[in-house]
This record gives C-alpha cells, structure tokens and sequence, in this order.
C-alpha cells in the first residue's frame, strides 16, 4: 500500500482525478468500480470538468458502483442511482448503459446480490475500485464485523452510518436500514484500489484502516490485503499517521509518481 498525502482536499481530489483519469486514456474501456458520499462529489466534479474541457473520453468505460439502499428505486433523489446520474454520469460522454449499480428495488434480494457478482464477472473484473471510508470504518457499506471475504449481498446499516448519512435526506427518517453492498471480497478483487479520503473527522478512522491491525471491525483495514491500493489523503486526514515521513519519502522518490509530483 502507499499513502499519498496532498496540503488540500483539493490538491488530493486533482491527484485522484488525475490517476483515473490516466488510467481511462490508456485503456479507454476500463472497468471502473464507484462510490458515493461527500467526499467523491468534487473528484466528479472535476472528472466531469476533465471530460468537458480536456475531452476525457468515457464513451468505453464501464462502472459498477459499490453499493445501493434497498427500498429506493433509481429516481429517488436519495438514491446513489440519482447521485451518480447528478454527479457524473449526465456530465461525461458515458454510455449509461454501461453504468451498474445493484437495483435497490429487487424484489429477490439475493438473487439481486448474485446477479451483481455476475455482472462484474462478466465485464472482466474491475480495473480500478475507489473508496471512501465510512466514520465507523466501513469500505462500501461493509460494516463492522462484515467478513473480510464477502460477497456482494444485502447488509444492515450501523447507527454510526445512519447519524453519517441521514442528514443528506429530507426527511432523516427515510434512510433505510439496509443497502446492497459489495462484499471486501468484492472489493479486493480489484485489480487496483485507490482510497480517497479528505478532512480532519477521517483523522482518527484513517490511521487506524491504514496503521492499525488488520481486523472485520474496520472493514477499511482490508485494503492492507491489497497488492496494488494507494490512498489520497489530504493534510487534515493525515494527521494522525506515524509513518507519514516515509509515505512523503516514497511519493518524492519512486519513480511511478514522478508524472504526478
Ligand atoms: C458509498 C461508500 C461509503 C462512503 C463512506 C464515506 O458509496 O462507498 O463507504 O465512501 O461512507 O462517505 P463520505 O464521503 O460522505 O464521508
């Protein structure tokens, strides 16, 4: 793993940015998988601006978001359906039916799960996985104690996750209980993870997914299981790693980053 640590929140979106958006001009039918939340809504932002004015090319790519709440259909405005469409994908040249994510109004919803794994499968795998990480730990909506080697499958959201995204509907209320979510299996089954993470209330979580053992309380922590994962982070969400001084020592001197330094 290899941490990356940017002054701004904004310098480390560019840089993500930036890495997709290389990986995307150089196989331009990458597999991309998704995520949500706050803080992917500027990396949209800026991939939609890259598409726009620098005429990135998404016309290829395909992309299997990690997760969806169960009881809202794609034109509920709290649903991640919505926000990718608002976000991103009615801002890029993409082919939306190119774009997955699990439907959050199956009625089967293990056939729905299986179906999903089935989907990824198919497509060949997935290139380039981004995450977030939750307050509680969690990669996709893998909570606490989620097995390292799940599946995609239907999963209960912790109180922590429900006080984390509640306020972003209009009634709290109305959050479900359960999302589908790609499994840590899913996950880590990607061929390249890049884990964005930005603000000083990630402090605490991200020292502990990155430094701390590795353990199903912080599903996070599964990405030290990854041979190719490199986390974003800014200088707010950085404060609490030990190891920073060599995270910087290998950003300035591997030559892998030298287009991005
Ligand atoms: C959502 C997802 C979650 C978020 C996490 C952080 O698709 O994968 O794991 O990345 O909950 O959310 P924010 O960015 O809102 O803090």
């Amino acid at each position: 793993m290899e941490v990356i640590i940017k002054p701004s929140a904004e310098s480390a979106v560019k840089l993500t940015a930036e890495l997709i958006g290389d990986a995307v001009r150089m196989r331009p039918e990458s597999v991309l998988g998704l995520a949500t939340g706050r803080t992917m809504e500027s990396l949209y932002a800026e991939l939609s601006r890259m598409c726009r004015e620098e005429k990135l090319d998404f016309s290829l790519t395909r992309t299997f978001n990690l997760d969806e709440y169960i009881g809202l259909s794609g034109d509920n405005i709290n649903s991640y359906r919505y926000y990718m469409n608002y976000h991103l994908f009615n801002n890029i040249n993409i082919d939306k039916r190119n774009t997955h994510l699990p439907d959050g109004m199956a009625d089967d919803v293990i056939a729905e799960a299986a179906r999903y794994e089935d989907e990824i499968e198919f497509a060949g795998g997935i290139d380039i996985q981004l995450l977030g990480i939750g307050s509680d730990g969690h990669i996709g909506f893998n909570e606490p104690l989620s097995s390292l080697s799940s599946r995609t499958r239907a999963k209960s959201l912790t109180p922590e996750t429900y006080e984390q995204n509640s306020p972003l509907f209009d009634n709290p209320d109305e959050m479900p209980k359960r999302a589908f979510t790609m499994g840590v299996g899913t996950i880590l089954d990607a061929r390249r993870i890049i884990m964005l993470v930005t603000g000083a209330g990630k402090a605490d979580i991200l020292s502990k997914a990155v430094e701390g053992p590795l353990t199903a309380m912080i599903t996070g922590s599964a990405i030290q299981l990854h041979p190719n994962a490199v986390v974003v982070c800014d200088e707010a969400a950085a404060t609490k790693l030990v190891g920073r001084k060599y995270y910087d020592f290998v950003f300035q001197n591997e030559p892998e980053w030298e287009p991005y330094r």
